[in-house]
């Protein structure tokens, strides 16, 4: 069963289309099933992440996330950062990984080595990766050959939705006119592609997704 949530999750979309806040909201309903911390990448800055623990240092973030078992986010200073961060979680394992606009860390040119060896050996280090990016276009043609889950939100990028088009069968016409906060659900083998509006939710309980006690 637990092998069933792990493995990648993409969340593509425009600006303020809701990926963000999805994609903890997912990590968050996973760790309530497998008890596993989410530990987040906040690539950004983003206000999300203010709402759980957040750690200046990685040893920090190790020992909040993996001794105590609690939620937590880091704001990476630059690549290499990134990339130890990517070190700490292969190290770590059995989280629900969050990495917040992963188009600095992953493109069709170039990803990161520490990524890229989590989205190979998911089943390895146990873990599931929740990615939000702003184009389709951004994921790794790698990524999308591990028949990931994909949510699409809003996107008006004719070349994104072309990719998106040929990779899914959705039609472009379908995601430009997603309304805010909702997408397509979409994964992996077999091109169904399925209609999921998200539960409208309100903005008092956008800040509890990661502050689970257990
Ligand atoms: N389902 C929702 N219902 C209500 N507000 C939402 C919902 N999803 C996101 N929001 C709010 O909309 C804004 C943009 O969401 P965010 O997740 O940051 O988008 P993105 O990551 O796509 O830029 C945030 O202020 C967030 O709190
Ligand atoms: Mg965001």
């Amino acid at each position: 069963m637990i092998e069933d949530v792990l493995g990648a999750y993409w969340y593509a979309g425009a600006p303020g289309s809701g990926k963000t806040t999805r994609a903890l909201r997912d990590a968050a309903s996973l760790s309530a099933r497998t008890g596993w911390p989410i530990v987040a990448l906040d690539t950004v800055g983003a206000a999300q992440f203010d709402a759980i623990g957040r750690s200046g240092d990685l040893w920090d973030l190790a020992r909040r996330v993996w001794g105590r078992g609690e939620a937590g986010a880091y704001w990476p200073k630059g690549e290499e950062d990134a990339e130890r961060f990517f070190a700490v979680v292969w190290g770590g394992r059995r989280a629900h990984v969050v990495v917040d606009e992963a188009h600095y860390w992953a493109s069709p040119y170039r990803i990161l080595p520490g990524l890229s060896l989590l989205l190979r050996s998911f089943r390895h280090a146990e873990v599931s990766l929740h990615l939000t990016t702003q184009s389709f276009g951004d994921i790794p043609q790698g990524a999308l050959a591990q028949a990931p889950r994909l949510y699409i939100f809003r996107n008006l990028a004719p070349r994104a939705l072309e990719r998106l088009e040929d990779y899914t069968g959705i039609e472009g016409s379908r995601i430009r006119a997603l309304p805010r906060f909702t997408f397509l659900s979409w994964s992996g083998a077999f091109g169904a592609a399925s209609e999921k509006p998200i539960d409208i939710i309100g903005s008092a309980d956008l800040d509890s997704p990661g502050s689970k006690e257990t």
